[in-house]
């Protein structure tokens, strides 16, 4: 690769060792180009395996073309092209610069050859040279977009490598190995944002594509954006459930694609003999539950969120919500981590670096956008038809290439590049419920939170392991009542029942029901807490493939909706746990109207309370030897500091438990160590030594309490089961 010294006269003013800022990023790019080639013989350098994708030969000699005709020709003065026929040849699409090889023939140009091609890269460097010898100057604009499409290029290089490699029998891997996406096995969260009138596009002075600017104003309504990307895991869950074979979940072009190109899975994946196998740069390999989906088309990644009963987020929502922490974070890229403006602080993970994240926003001119003038104006704006957004760059992204603001596109049949799927919601959720909660429940003179904010992934997580701990009786004491009387429940289910479960959680018991009751045809799952949501109906849909599964990710206190599966069959709800032991009796009242009302005449709720009994049993249940319970608790504020920026030092506050006997009720409470003063949600909170934050209330029945708060509700108590010691009930009511 000969980088020529600079010739003229300037040259002897300088020390020979100073070389501009210009220049020496010209070089350390160019370089890095032809560093991917170290892997490659001639004859993977020459291959086209599609019409997109060309011969990376191609790459190399269109990335000199590009500085040779915009910047050498116009400004070097005395330059030479290389080869007068290369314009012909390796021109991508520039009209104004005139006619060119057809993309989809650019592997039948066997001649040049690989060492003319990098003679020519050599030729041009060294007019670079030339022309950056006392810095970029009026050039430093089409510097940077040559530098920047150059990059570009070098993504491409490694697209259109692993679609060759992809064709071959052999499934060779590229060395040495690139980055890879960053696996997340952890149960998918989202985030809520509020919305509102909100700016996105660049700002500032580094460089942006034309593309990316006008900055401008956009109207947001409230919204959810998950914590992390789909996984492969997940993919195969809607492989299982009929992803590809199930017409209601795709568009009808995205169908039509399945029909005609017989999509069964991701591009890359292949079947093994042992299950799934993807084509990566490293060769063929398992596919790994834990990594992001990757090389799945717009259509694809639309139907996965339309079964997942969610959405694609529009670009604006995805650059908004990278842009509110904007501090210090990791950047994944080519293998390496690199310190970059990220999102990290706000829970987003995976957001830079990862995988290309499809969105739902066409790619168009945001308002007042102009082409720039002269051939380049070409770089972006005549792209903007029938495309889509996709934002925050790959694992095959060069380093620092990639900005908030960032907008790729691609055609939404188009599956080679690095994609994969962030969903999104309507609606801030609970994640504007939280911060509200917050703020109002640490202003008052008592402190409190609902219990209902413990379930992030990590509560959901703990409350788990609680099910199994020794001191915890309630869980394992319903398992066994249900169980017993899973014949007499199932008699009352009729044929073809929807069964509607609130704060279903792990949907563990449950299984106890559909096992018994195999007439049970809809199961519809409510719960606040997305990740025991999204599990618990993997998990169900995997074991009981005849049942229609439609989750429904909802604050079950408020007015619901039944989804549209439920329609037209009986209902019989079903609430386990004790979880009705959480309201207070004023919400546990309106919580049972609302069901009836929900549920409807006629129908049956099966609904599973704790009962009062003596305080040891009692207190040990909700303060166990081995701390889960403390940890549960301390998760509240864990989840406050990771949510809403706050600074609570979980040393400085102890897990109380007691058993308020005129209440018939256990508190769980949150003990200051000391004075301190705690900053959350931009407001900062006082806490004296010994005073509490008051976390939950865990109400304890007696069954004429029950059937009492029952009957001023609507409902009847038509059977009950109850366990000896400790005693626990389940009750089935009748609207
Ligand atoms: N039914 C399971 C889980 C009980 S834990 C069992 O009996 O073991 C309580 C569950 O209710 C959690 O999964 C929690 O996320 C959910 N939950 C709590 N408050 C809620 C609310 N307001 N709306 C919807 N779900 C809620
Ligand atoms: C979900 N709910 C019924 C549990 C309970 O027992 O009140 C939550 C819990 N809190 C501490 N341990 C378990």
């Amino acid at each position: 690769m000969g980088d020529t010294e600079p010739t003229t006269g300037a040259r002897a003013h300088r020390p020979r060792t100073a070389v501009p800022e210009a220049l020496a990023r010209y070089r350390a790019v160019r370089h890095s180009s032809e560093a991917l080639i170290r892997a490659l013989t001639p004859e993977d350098m020459q291959v086209q395996s599609m019409p997109d994708a060309s011969p990376t030969k191609w790459h190399l000699a269109h990335t000199s073309w590009f500085f040779e005709t915009f910047l050498l020709v116009p400004n070097l003065p005395g330059y030479r092209v290389f080869d007068a026929r290369f314009g012909y040849l390796f021109n991508s699409y520039y009209e104004a610069v005139g006619p060119r090889q057809p993309r989809p023939a650019r592997g039948l140009i066997t001649r040049p050859s690989v060492d003319d091609v990098l003679a020519y890269r050599a030729h041009v460097d060294a007019g670079m040279a030339r022309l950056l010898e006392n810095g970029a100057g009026e050039h430093a604009a089409l510097l940077d977009l040559g530098l920047a499409h150059e990059q570009q290029h070098q993504e491409l290089i490694l697209m259109d490598i692993l679609h060759l490699f992809a064709a071959s029998p052999l499934s060779p891997a590229y060395a040495p190995p690139r980055g890879e996406p960053r696996r997340i096995a952890a149960p998918l969260d989202y985030l809520g944002f509020e919305g509102g009138l909100v700016e996105i596009g660049h700002a500032g002075d580094g460089f942006a594509f034309d593309n990316e600017g006008p900055r401008h104003k956009v109207w947001l309504e409230p919204f959810r954006l998950a914590d992390r990307l789909v996984t492969n895991g997940e993919w195969l869950a809607f492989m299982a459930d009929g992803g590809y074979a199930r017409p209601e979940f795709w568009l009808s072009e995205g169908w039509a694609r399945v029909q005609e190109e017989g999509w069964r899975a991701p591009l890359y994946w292949r079947e093994g003999g042992d299950g799934w196998l993807a084509m990566t740069l490293r060769g063929l390999r398992p596919v790994d539950p834990a990594a992001p989906v990757s090389h799945v088309s717009y259509y694809e990644a639309d139907a996965y969120a339309s079964w997942a009963g969610a959405r694609l987020p529009t670009e604006a929502e995805w650059e908004h919500a990278s842009a509110q922490a904007w501090h210090e974070g990791e950047f994944l890229s080519s293998g390496r981590l690199v310190p970059q403006p990220a999102s990290a602080g706000q829970g987003l993970r995976q957001m830079f670096g990862d995988l290309w994240e499809w969105t739902r926003s066409a790619y168009g001119p945001y308002p007042g956008f102009r082409p720039a003038r002269g051939a380049v104006g070409e770089y972006n704006g005549k792209f903007m038809s029938g495309q889509f957004v996709l934002r925050g760059g790959a694992c095959v992204t060069p380093g620092g290439h990639v900005r908030a603001s960032y907008r790729n596109f691609f055609y939404p049949h188009q599956r080679w590049m690095f994609s994969g799927v962030r969903l999104a919601l309507d609606g801030a959720g609970e994640g504007a419920s939280l911060r509200d909660d917050v703020l109002e429940g640490l202003a008052k003179a008592r402190k409190q939170i609902p219990p209902k904010h413990f379930y992030d992934a990590e509560g959901s997580r703990l409350f788990e392991a609680i099910t199994e701990l020794r001191e915890y009786y309630p869980t394992r004491t319903e398992v066994g009542l249900l169980r017993q009387a899973a014949g007499e429940i199932a008699a009352e289910i009729p044929d073809g029942a929807a069964l509607v479960e609130f704060g279903s959680g792990a949907s563990v018991k449950t299984r106890i029901l559909l096992d018994a009751a195999p007439q049970v045809a809809v199961y519809a799952p409510i719960d606040i807490s997305a990740s025991a949501l999204d599990e618990a109906a993997h998990a169900i849909r995997a074991d009981y493939p005849r049942l229609t599964v439609a989750p429904l990710r909802e604050d079950f206190t408020t007015a619901l909706e039944l989804p549209r599966a439920t329609a037209g069959r009986p209902v019989v709800g079903f609430f386990p746990g004790s979880t009705i032991g959480n309201f207070t009796p004023d919400e546990a009242l309106d919580f049972l109207k609302g069901a009836r009302r929900l549920l409807g005449e006629g129908s049956a709720f099966l609904v599973g309370a704790d009962l009062v009994k003596d305080e040891a049993t009692l207190v040990a249940a909700y303060d166990d030897a081995l701390g889960v319970t403390a940890a549960f608790n301390k998760n509240l504020l864990a989840r406050i500091n990771r949510e809403l920026s706050g600074d609570f030092n979980l040393d400085a506050f102890a897990h109380r438990t007691v058993w308020n006997a005129a209440e018939r009720r256990i508190e769980m409470h949150l003990v200051s160590l000391k004075d301190q003063a705690v900053t959350a949600a931009g407001r900062t909170f006082r806490f004296a030594a010994g005073e509490t934050l008051h976390t939950e209330n865990s109400h304890k029945f007696t069954l004429d309490g029950l059937a009492e708060l029952a009957a001023k509700a609507g409902w009847r108590l038509q059977r009950r089961w109850v366990s000896a010691h400790p005693a626990f009930a389940v009750v089935l009511l009748r609207a």
